[in-house]
């Protein structure tokens, strides 16, 4: 991956991940990588083709397998646009159980590995810099407290259109952040040379300045 530039940013549920590596990559005109939707198609391949979330052989074959395509915005898994469904509390649960699992997460990395292109990179989940990209030349580690984040979900299906449940939300949000950083693989955690953002009391706009800023001064020195 030399000549490639790699800029990673992992952290919990709703801290921010997502629109703000989506957001970087734009201004950087860099590709962009969601790694916690392969983790998602994978749970939802699983449960269309009857594989249980709880059987790792199984559920590593459907991940390896996986016929994805991303277009404009859009999720597609085996032609189906799934852009929606894969966004569901439920498919998080189960994102969440299959990642736990060491084939899957061996099954998925190839596949991540392969949007890194030139001119570089903007990937977010909760291994990028500790496993799938560890010689990326910025890591972070993005978070805010519960309680924040419960409510940015919140907010965020509100202004879907979708109802929405905020002692549900806080609820499964924590349970999630539990199990994924309480397992043996690829926990999820801030790692020794990733940089700290807490984003409790910033916007979605100081979040993007911060995280280009920083960008800046370690590609450019
Ligand atoms: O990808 P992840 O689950 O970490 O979070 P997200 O879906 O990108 O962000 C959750 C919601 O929080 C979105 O509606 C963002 O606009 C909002 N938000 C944010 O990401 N960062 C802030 N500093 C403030 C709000
Ligand atoms: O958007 P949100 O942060 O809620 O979740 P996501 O990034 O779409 O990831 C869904 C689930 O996939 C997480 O709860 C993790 O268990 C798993 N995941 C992972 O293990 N490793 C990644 N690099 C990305 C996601």
């Amino acid at each position: 991956m030399s000549g490639i530039a790699i800029l990673a940013i992992d952290g919990p549920s709703a801290s921010g991940k997502g629109s703000v590596a989506q957001r970087v990559a734009e201004a950087l005109g860099f590709a962009y990588l969601d790694s916690g939707a392969l983790y998602r198609l994978t749970a939802l391949a699983a449960q269309q083709t009857g594989v249980d979330w709880s059987d790792e052989d199984g559920v590593a074959k459907v991940a390896l397998s996986l016929d994805v395509r991303f277009e404009k915005g859009l999720t597609f898994l085996a032609g189906q646009d799934v852009s929606t469904l894969i966004r569901s509390e439920n498919i998080g649960v189960g994102a969440s159980q299959v990642a736990a699992f060491a084939d899957v997460r061996q099954a998925l990395l190839a596949r991540q590995r392969d949007f890194a292109v030139v001119p570089g990179l903007v990937a977010d989940g909760r291994d990028m810099g500790s496993v799938v990209f560890p010689d990326a030349q910025l890591k972070i580690f993005l978070t805010a407290t519960a309680e924040v984040r419960a409510e940015r979900r919140f907010q965020q299906l509100i202004a879907r259109g979708e109802s929405a449940d905020l002692a549900a939300i806080t609820r499964d949000l924590q349970s999630r952040d539990e199990r994924d950083a309480a397992r043996k693989e690829a926990p999820l955690r801030q790692w020794g040379d990733a940089l700290l953002l807490e984003t409790s009391q910033l916007s979605l706009d100081q979040v993007v300045e911060c995280v280009l800023s920083w960008w800046k001064t370690r590609t450019e020195t």
